[in-house]
Protein backbone atom coordinates (compact mmCIF):
# COMPACT_ATOMS: atom_id res chain seq x y z
CA UNK A 1 0.00 0.00 0.00
CA UNK A 2 1.44 3.49 -0.68
CA UNK A 3 1.62 6.30 1.79
CA UNK A 4 0.39 8.19 -1.00
CA UNK A 5 -2.87 6.40 -1.99
CA UNK A 6 -3.48 6.17 2.49
CA UNK A 7 -3.33 10.02 2.45
CA UNK A 8 -5.12 10.63 -0.29
CA UNK A 9 -8.21 8.65 0.30
CA UNK A 10 -11.18 9.51 2.98
CA UNK A 11 -12.25 7.87 5.43
CA UNK A 12 -15.88 7.43 6.48
CA UNK A 13 -16.84 7.75 10.32
CA UNK A 14 -20.15 6.63 11.79
CA UNK A 15 -20.86 7.14 15.33
CA UNK A 16 -22.92 3.66 17.44
CA UNK A 17 -25.15 5.84 19.96
CA UNK A 18 -25.49 3.85 23.12
CA UNK A 19 -27.22 6.37 26.01
CA UNK A 20 -24.59 8.49 26.84
CA UNK A 21 -22.15 7.14 25.41
CA UNK A 22 -20.64 6.68 21.54
CA UNK A 23 -18.84 4.57 19.52
CA UNK A 24 -16.91 5.79 16.24
CA UNK A 25 -16.58 3.42 13.50
CA UNK A 26 -14.01 4.21 11.07
CA UNK A 27 -13.59 3.18 7.37
CA UNK A 28 -11.40 3.57 5.08
CA UNK A 29 -7.56 2.44 3.39
CA UNK A 30 -4.46 2.73 5.15
CA UNK A 31 -6.48 3.56 8.28
CA UNK A 32 -3.60 1.13 10.52
CA UNK A 33 -0.80 3.27 9.00
CA UNK A 34 -2.20 6.39 10.07
CA UNK A 35 -3.12 5.79 13.56
CA UNK A 36 -3.04 9.38 14.47
CA UNK A 37 -6.44 10.04 13.11
CA UNK A 38 -7.78 7.04 15.74
CA UNK A 39 -5.22 5.95 18.23
CA UNK A 40 -6.22 9.20 21.29
CA UNK A 41 -9.67 7.52 22.07
CA UNK A 42 -6.80 4.08 23.31
CA UNK A 43 -6.61 4.58 27.03
CA UNK A 44 -4.64 3.30 29.54
CA UNK A 45 -1.12 1.98 29.80
CA UNK A 46 -1.67 -1.76 29.26
CA UNK A 47 -2.70 -2.78 26.38
CA UNK A 48 -2.95 -6.48 24.81
CA UNK A 49 -3.05 -6.65 21.48
CA UNK A 50 -5.61 -10.03 20.37
CA UNK A 51 -4.53 -11.28 17.33
CA UNK A 52 -4.27 -15.06 15.25
CA UNK A 53 -1.75 -16.78 13.66
CA UNK A 54 -2.89 -15.78 10.11
CA UNK A 55 -3.27 -11.67 10.80
CA UNK A 56 -0.26 -11.88 12.97
CA UNK A 57 2.58 -11.88 10.24
CA UNK A 58 0.52 -9.55 7.99
CA UNK A 59 -0.74 -6.94 10.41
CA UNK A 60 0.69 -7.04 14.02
CA UNK A 61 3.81 -4.89 12.82
CA UNK A 62 1.38 -1.69 11.81
CA UNK A 63 -0.85 -2.55 14.90
CA UNK A 64 1.98 -2.61 17.94
CA UNK A 65 3.54 0.96 15.50
CA UNK A 66 0.34 1.80 16.03
CA UNK A 67 0.49 1.46 20.17
CA UNK A 68 4.01 2.68 19.97
CA UNK A 69 4.60 4.26 23.62
CA UNK A 70 2.49 1.82 25.69
CA UNK A 71 3.14 -1.01 27.50
CA UNK A 72 2.06 -3.38 24.39
CA UNK A 73 1.91 -7.15 24.22
CA UNK A 74 1.26 -9.34 21.20
CA UNK A 75 -1.39 -12.33 22.19
CA UNK A 76 -1.28 -14.81 18.96
CA UNK A 77 -4.48 -16.73 19.14
CA UNK A 78 -3.96 -19.96 16.54
CA UNK A 79 -6.23 -18.86 13.59
CA UNK A 80 -9.95 -20.53 13.06
CA UNK A 81 -13.64 -20.77 14.85
CA UNK A 82 -12.12 -24.07 17.02
CA UNK A 83 -9.95 -22.26 18.83
CA UNK A 84 -12.86 -19.77 20.21
CA UNK A 85 -12.66 -21.33 23.28
CA UNK A 86 -12.45 -20.92 27.08
CA UNK A 87 -9.11 -22.11 27.63
CA UNK A 88 -7.58 -19.65 25.21
CA UNK A 89 -9.34 -17.19 27.09
CA UNK A 90 -7.44 -18.68 30.19
CA UNK A 91 -4.14 -17.86 28.09
CA UNK A 92 -5.05 -14.59 27.57
CA UNK A 93 -6.07 -14.12 30.96
CA UNK A 94 -2.84 -15.34 31.69
CA UNK A 95 -0.94 -12.70 29.16
CA UNK A 96 -2.98 -9.78 31.00
CA UNK A 97 -1.65 -11.10 34.70
CA UNK A 98 1.80 -11.41 33.93
CA UNK A 99 1.98 -7.61 32.04
CA UNK A 100 -0.11 -6.77 35.52
CA UNK A 101 -2.58 -5.08 33.60
CA UNK A 102 -4.47 -3.07 36.06
CA UNK A 103 -8.58 -1.76 35.47
CA UNK A 104 -7.11 0.97 33.22
CA UNK A 105 -5.81 -1.86 30.37
CA UNK A 106 -6.90 -1.69 27.03
CA UNK A 107 -7.29 -5.16 25.21
CA UNK A 108 -7.41 -4.10 20.90
CA UNK A 109 -8.78 -7.33 18.44
CA UNK A 110 -6.81 -7.30 15.42
CA UNK A 111 -8.52 -9.99 13.60
CA UNK A 112 -12.17 -11.37 12.25
CA UNK A 113 -14.71 -12.22 13.79
CA UNK A 114 -13.22 -14.98 16.34
CA UNK A 115 -10.60 -12.53 17.28
CA UNK A 116 -12.82 -9.93 17.82
CA UNK A 117 -15.52 -12.26 20.17
CA UNK A 118 -13.03 -13.91 22.41
CA UNK A 119 -10.94 -10.56 22.47
CA UNK A 120 -13.94 -8.91 23.60
CA UNK A 121 -15.23 -11.38 25.94
CA UNK A 122 -11.65 -11.10 27.62
CA UNK A 123 -11.94 -7.57 27.88
CA UNK A 124 -15.54 -7.47 29.47
CA UNK A 125 -14.70 -10.13 31.92
CA UNK A 126 -10.77 -9.12 32.95
CA UNK A 127 -11.08 -6.89 36.25
CA UNK A 128 -14.99 -6.92 35.57
CA UNK A 129 -14.48 -4.89 32.29
CA UNK A 130 -11.91 -2.90 30.54
CA UNK A 131 -11.78 -1.13 27.49
CA UNK A 132 -12.10 -2.82 24.36
CA UNK A 133 -10.76 -1.68 20.76
CA UNK A 134 -11.66 -3.61 17.57
CA UNK A 135 -9.68 -3.73 14.21
CA UNK A 136 -11.69 -5.99 12.05
CA UNK A 137 -9.83 -7.42 9.08
CA UNK A 138 -12.30 -9.66 7.71
CA UNK A 139 -15.56 -8.40 5.61
CA UNK A 140 -17.73 -10.01 8.15
CA UNK A 141 -15.90 -8.60 11.15
CA UNK A 142 -16.22 -4.92 9.58
CA UNK A 143 -19.84 -5.24 8.30
CA UNK A 144 -20.86 -7.03 11.72
CA UNK A 145 -19.08 -8.79 14.63
CA UNK A 146 -16.68 -5.70 15.50
CA UNK A 147 -20.07 -3.97 15.85
CA UNK A 148 -22.49 -3.99 18.26
CA UNK A 149 -20.73 -5.07 21.19
CA UNK A 150 -21.85 -9.25 21.53
CA UNK A 151 -18.97 -11.30 22.52
CA UNK A 152 -18.51 -15.03 23.14
CA UNK A 153 -16.89 -18.02 23.15
CA UNK A 154 -18.04 -21.40 22.32
CA UNK A 155 -18.84 -24.63 23.98
CA UNK A 156 -18.48 -28.10 22.83
CA UNK A 157 -22.39 -28.16 23.41
CA UNK A 158 -22.83 -25.19 21.28
CA UNK A 159 -21.86 -21.86 19.74
CA UNK A 160 -21.58 -18.52 21.63
CA UNK A 161 -22.97 -19.89 24.36
CA UNK A 162 -20.58 -18.23 27.34
CA UNK A 163 -20.46 -14.06 26.34
CA UNK A 164 -21.02 -11.21 27.10
CA UNK A 165 -22.62 -7.20 25.81
CA UNK A 166 -19.30 -5.36 26.32
CA UNK A 167 -19.03 -2.34 23.75
CA UNK A 168 -15.84 -1.44 22.11
CA UNK A 169 -14.68 2.15 22.48
CA UNK A 170 -13.56 2.65 19.04
CA UNK A 171 -14.01 0.47 15.76
CA UNK A 172 -10.97 0.78 12.99
CA UNK A 173 -12.27 -0.76 10.16
CA UNK A 174 -9.12 -0.27 7.34
CA UNK A 175 -10.05 -1.61 4.09
CA UNK A 176 -6.28 -2.28 2.73
CA UNK A 177 -6.42 -5.36 4.79
CA UNK A 178 -9.33 -7.06 2.76
CA UNK A 179 -6.72 -7.33 -0.03
CA UNK A 180 -5.15 -10.61 1.48
CA UNK A 181 -8.69 -12.32 2.72
CA UNK A 182 -9.45 -15.38 1.18
CA UNK A 183 -11.26 -15.38 -1.47
CA UNK A 184 -13.87 -17.58 -0.23
CA UNK A 185 -13.77 -15.18 3.29
CA UNK A 186 -14.27 -12.37 1.07
CA UNK A 187 -17.59 -14.35 0.03
CA UNK A 188 -18.85 -15.77 3.65
CA UNK A 189 -18.78 -11.97 4.27
CA UNK A 190 -20.82 -10.64 1.52
CA UNK A 191 -23.56 -12.94 2.66
CA UNK A 192 -23.69 -10.81 5.65
CA UNK A 193 -24.20 -7.97 3.83
CA UNK A 194 -26.88 -9.35 1.78
CA UNK A 195 -28.11 -10.18 5.07
CA UNK A 196 -28.62 -5.97 6.31
CA UNK A 197 -30.27 -5.98 2.65
CA UNK A 198 -33.04 -8.81 3.27
CA UNK A 199 -33.76 -7.99 6.44
CA UNK A 200 -34.43 -4.34 6.18
CA UNK A 201 -33.21 -2.73 3.01
CA UNK A 202 -35.12 -3.82 -0.10
CA UNK A 203 -32.91 -0.71 -2.06
CA UNK A 204 -30.00 -1.62 -0.70
CA UNK A 205 -30.31 -5.69 -1.09
CA UNK A 206 -31.16 -4.02 -5.34
CA UNK A 207 -27.79 -2.03 -4.76
CA UNK A 208 -25.96 -5.34 -4.00
CA UNK A 209 -27.78 -7.05 -6.65
CA UNK A 210 -26.36 -4.48 -9.29
CA UNK A 211 -22.44 -4.00 -7.66
CA UNK A 212 -22.56 -8.01 -7.26
CA UNK A 213 -19.23 -8.11 -9.82
CA UNK A 214 -17.46 -4.99 -8.07
CA UNK A 215 -17.87 -6.47 -5.04
CA UNK A 216 -16.93 -9.84 -5.54
CA UNK A 217 -13.41 -8.30 -7.59
CA UNK A 218 -12.90 -6.09 -4.54
CA UNK A 219 -13.34 -2.81 -5.80
CA UNK A 220 -12.10 -0.58 -3.06
CA UNK A 221 -15.09 2.24 -2.56
CA UNK A 222 -17.66 -0.26 -3.59
CA UNK A 223 -16.30 -2.14 -0.83
CA UNK A 224 -15.96 0.66 1.41
CA UNK A 225 -19.68 1.95 0.50
CA UNK A 226 -21.08 -1.85 1.53
CA UNK A 227 -19.28 -1.57 4.97
CA UNK A 228 -20.62 1.81 5.85
CA UNK A 229 -24.11 0.89 4.74
CA UNK A 230 -23.99 -2.17 6.90
CA UNK A 231 -22.30 -0.30 9.75
CA UNK A 232 -25.29 2.22 9.44
CA UNK A 233 -28.10 -0.37 9.69
CA UNK A 234 -26.06 -2.25 12.61
CA UNK A 235 -25.36 0.91 14.46
CA UNK A 236 -29.31 1.93 13.83
CA UNK A 237 -30.42 -1.23 15.39
CA UNK A 238 -28.54 -1.54 18.00
CA UNK A 239 -28.51 1.71 19.08
CA UNK A 240 -32.64 0.71 19.72
CA UNK A 241 -31.97 -2.35 21.32
CA UNK A 242 -28.30 -2.97 22.39
CA UNK A 243 -29.18 -6.24 25.05
CA UNK A 244 -31.96 -7.95 22.14
CA UNK A 245 -34.61 -7.57 24.11
CA UNK A 246 -36.73 -6.56 20.94
CA UNK A 247 -35.83 -5.33 17.27
CA UNK A 248 -31.68 -6.54 17.40
CA UNK A 249 -33.06 -10.21 17.02
CA UNK A 250 -33.63 -9.69 13.00
CA UNK A 251 -30.09 -9.00 13.06
CA UNK A 252 -30.47 -13.11 13.28
CA UNK A 253 -31.94 -13.62 10.00
CA UNK A 254 -30.70 -17.02 8.57
CA UNK A 255 -28.76 -17.46 11.93
CA UNK A 256 -30.65 -19.91 13.89
CA UNK A 257 -30.86 -21.99 10.86
CA UNK A 258 -26.95 -21.09 10.11
CA UNK A 259 -26.08 -22.04 13.57
CA UNK A 260 -27.87 -25.81 13.64
CA UNK A 261 -25.89 -26.52 10.44
CA UNK A 262 -22.72 -24.85 11.49
CA UNK A 263 -22.89 -27.08 14.84
CA UNK A 264 -24.34 -30.19 12.77
CA UNK A 265 -21.49 -29.91 10.41
CA UNK A 266 -18.80 -29.88 13.20
CA UNK A 267 -17.90 -26.40 12.31
CA UNK A 268 -15.22 -27.51 10.09
CA UNK A 269 -17.38 -27.81 6.87
CA UNK A 270 -18.92 -24.34 6.00
CA UNK A 271 -18.36 -20.89 6.74
CA UNK A 272 -20.17 -18.90 9.35
CA UNK A 273 -21.89 -16.83 5.98
CA UNK A 274 -21.86 -19.56 3.95
CA UNK A 275 -23.94 -21.27 6.31
CA UNK A 276 -26.14 -17.58 7.09
CA UNK A 277 -26.34 -17.96 3.52
CA UNK A 278 -28.06 -21.10 3.73
CA UNK A 279 -30.41 -20.36 6.41
CA UNK A 280 -31.71 -17.37 4.76
CA UNK A 281 -32.79 -18.74 1.97
CA UNK A 282 -34.48 -21.73 4.42
CA UNK A 283 -35.93 -18.89 6.89
CA UNK A 284 -37.16 -17.74 2.83
CA UNK A 285 -39.03 -20.83 2.17
CA UNK A 286 -40.49 -21.36 5.73
CA UNK A 287 -41.91 -18.25 5.36
CA UNK A 288 -43.45 -18.44 2.01
CA UNK A 289 -44.38 -22.21 3.04
CA UNK A 290 -46.15 -20.32 6.06
CA UNK A 291 -47.63 -18.23 3.56
CA UNK A 292 -46.25 -15.41 5.35
CA UNK A 293 -44.38 -14.39 1.82
CA UNK A 294 -45.02 -15.65 -1.84
CA UNK A 295 -42.02 -17.71 -2.69
CA UNK A 296 -40.48 -15.23 -5.71
CA UNK A 297 -38.47 -13.38 -3.21
CA UNK A 298 -36.51 -16.53 -1.66
CA UNK A 299 -35.84 -17.52 -5.17
CA UNK A 300 -34.31 -14.25 -5.94
CA UNK A 301 -32.51 -14.73 -2.58
CA UNK A 302 -31.12 -17.94 -3.39
CA UNK A 303 -30.11 -16.15 -6.63
CA UNK A 304 -28.41 -13.51 -5.62
CA UNK A 305 -26.07 -15.35 -3.49
CA UNK A 306 -25.63 -18.38 -5.51
CA UNK A 307 -24.34 -15.44 -7.98
CA UNK A 308 -21.78 -14.16 -4.58
CA UNK A 309 -20.88 -17.63 -4.76
CA UNK A 310 -22.36 -18.86 -1.62
CA UNK A 311 -23.91 -21.90 -0.81
CA UNK A 312 -28.07 -22.03 -0.67
CA UNK A 313 -28.78 -25.55 0.02
CA UNK A 314 -27.90 -27.48 2.72
CA UNK A 315 -25.38 -30.05 2.97
CA UNK A 316 -25.59 -33.66 1.46
CA UNK A 317 -26.92 -35.93 4.22
CA UNK A 318 -27.99 -33.61 7.55
CA UNK A 319 -30.89 -34.80 8.87
CA UNK A 320 -33.26 -32.52 9.49
CA UNK A 321 -34.25 -34.18 12.71
CA UNK A 322 -30.52 -33.19 13.62
CA UNK A 323 -30.71 -29.81 12.62
CA UNK A 324 -34.11 -29.32 14.48
CA UNK A 325 -32.83 -30.53 17.83
CA UNK A 326 -29.65 -27.84 17.24
CA UNK A 327 -32.41 -25.14 16.32
CA UNK A 328 -34.13 -25.95 19.89
CA UNK A 329 -30.56 -24.72 21.53
CA UNK A 330 -31.29 -21.58 20.22
CA UNK A 331 -30.53 -18.32 22.60
CA UNK A 332 -33.81 -16.64 20.96
CA UNK A 333 -35.92 -19.46 21.92
CA UNK A 334 -38.57 -18.93 24.77
CA UNK A 335 -40.60 -21.31 26.92
CA UNK A 336 -39.26 -24.35 24.89
CA UNK A 337 -40.51 -22.88 21.28
CA UNK A 338 -39.03 -22.08 18.03
CA UNK A 339 -38.39 -18.38 17.79
CA UNK A 340 -37.23 -17.50 13.70
CA UNK A 341 -36.43 -14.23 11.96
CA UNK A 342 -39.03 -14.81 8.99
CA UNK A 343 -40.16 -12.03 6.08
CA UNK A 344 -43.12 -10.71 4.31
CA UNK A 345 -40.82 -9.76 1.75
CA UNK A 346 -37.06 -8.41 0.75
CA UNK A 347 -36.59 -5.79 3.01
CA UNK A 348 -39.28 -6.84 5.53
CA UNK A 349 -38.16 -9.04 8.11
CA UNK A 350 -39.83 -10.18 11.44
CA UNK A 351 -39.46 -12.24 14.59
CA UNK A 352 -42.17 -15.41 14.33
CA UNK A 353 -42.83 -16.91 18.02
CA UNK A 354 -44.38 -20.43 18.24
CA UNK A 355 -42.90 -21.55 14.68
CA UNK A 356 -43.85 -24.87 14.33
CA UNK A 357 -41.34 -27.95 14.37
CA UNK A 358 -43.35 -30.02 11.84
CA UNK A 359 -43.43 -27.17 9.19
CA UNK A 360 -39.84 -26.68 9.73
CA UNK A 361 -39.14 -30.39 9.49
CA UNK A 362 -41.46 -30.57 6.01
CA UNK A 363 -39.93 -27.47 4.47
CA UNK A 364 -36.64 -28.99 5.41
CA UNK A 365 -37.30 -31.99 3.47
CA UNK A 366 -39.39 -31.16 0.74
CA UNK A 367 -37.03 -30.72 -2.67
CA UNK A 368 -35.80 -26.85 -2.79
N1 LIG B 1 -20.23 -10.62 17.82
C1 LIG B 1 -21.05 -10.57 16.80
O1 LIG B 1 -21.97 -9.73 16.75
C2 LIG B 1 -20.85 -11.53 15.67
C3 LIG B 1 -21.56 -11.35 14.46
C4 LIG B 1 -21.30 -12.20 13.40
C5 LIG B 1 -20.35 -13.22 13.54
N2 LIG B 1 -19.70 -13.37 14.72
C6 LIG B 1 -18.67 -14.41 14.88
O2 LIG B 1 -17.60 -14.11 13.98
C7 LIG B 1 -16.91 -15.32 13.69
C8 LIG B 1 -16.63 -15.40 12.20
O3 LIG B 1 -15.82 -14.31 11.86
P1 LIG B 1 -14.90 -14.32 10.55
O4 LIG B 1 -15.70 -14.80 9.42
O5 LIG B 1 -14.25 -13.02 10.50
O6 LIG B 1 -13.89 -15.52 10.86
P2 LIG B 1 -12.37 -15.61 11.37
O7 LIG B 1 -12.11 -14.66 12.46
O8 LIG B 1 -12.12 -17.05 11.64
O9 LIG B 1 -11.52 -15.15 10.11
C9 LIG B 1 -11.58 -15.92 8.94
C10 LIG B 1 -10.20 -16.38 8.48
O10 LIG B 1 -9.56 -15.30 7.82
C11 LIG B 1 -8.27 -15.06 8.40
N3 LIG B 1 -8.05 -13.64 8.24
C12 LIG B 1 -8.62 -12.64 8.95
N4 LIG B 1 -8.30 -11.46 8.40
C13 LIG B 1 -7.49 -11.72 7.35
C14 LIG B 1 -6.85 -10.89 6.37
N5 LIG B 1 -7.05 -9.57 6.35
N6 LIG B 1 -6.07 -11.49 5.46
C15 LIG B 1 -5.91 -12.84 5.46
N7 LIG B 1 -6.52 -13.67 6.31
C16 LIG B 1 -7.31 -13.10 7.25
C17 LIG B 1 -8.39 -15.57 9.80
O11 LIG B 1 -7.14 -15.91 10.35
C18 LIG B 1 -9.26 -16.81 9.60
O12 LIG B 1 -8.48 -17.88 9.13
C19 LIG B 1 -17.78 -16.46 14.20
O13 LIG B 1 -17.22 -16.96 15.39
C20 LIG B 1 -19.11 -15.79 14.50
O14 LIG B 1 -19.82 -16.42 15.52
C21 LIG B 1 -19.92 -12.54 15.77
Amino acid sequence: MSTERARAAPSRRIDVALGERTCPILIGPGLLRRPHEWCDALRGRHVLLVTDSHVAPLYADAACAALAGRDARTFVLPAGEPNKTLAECARAFEALADMKASRDACVVALGGGVVGDLAGFVAATWMRGVNFVQLPTTLLAMVDSSVGGKTAVNLAQGKNLVGAFHQPRLVVADTDTLATLPERELRAGLAEVVKYGALGDAAFLDWIDAHAPALLSRHPDTLSQAIEACCRHKAAIVARDERETGDRALLNLGHTFGHAIEAATGYSTLLHGEAVAIGMVLAARLSARLGLAGNAPAARLADLLARLGLPVALPAGLDPRTLVGYMRLDKKNASGRLRLILWRDAGQAMIVDDVGEGDVMAMLSAPA
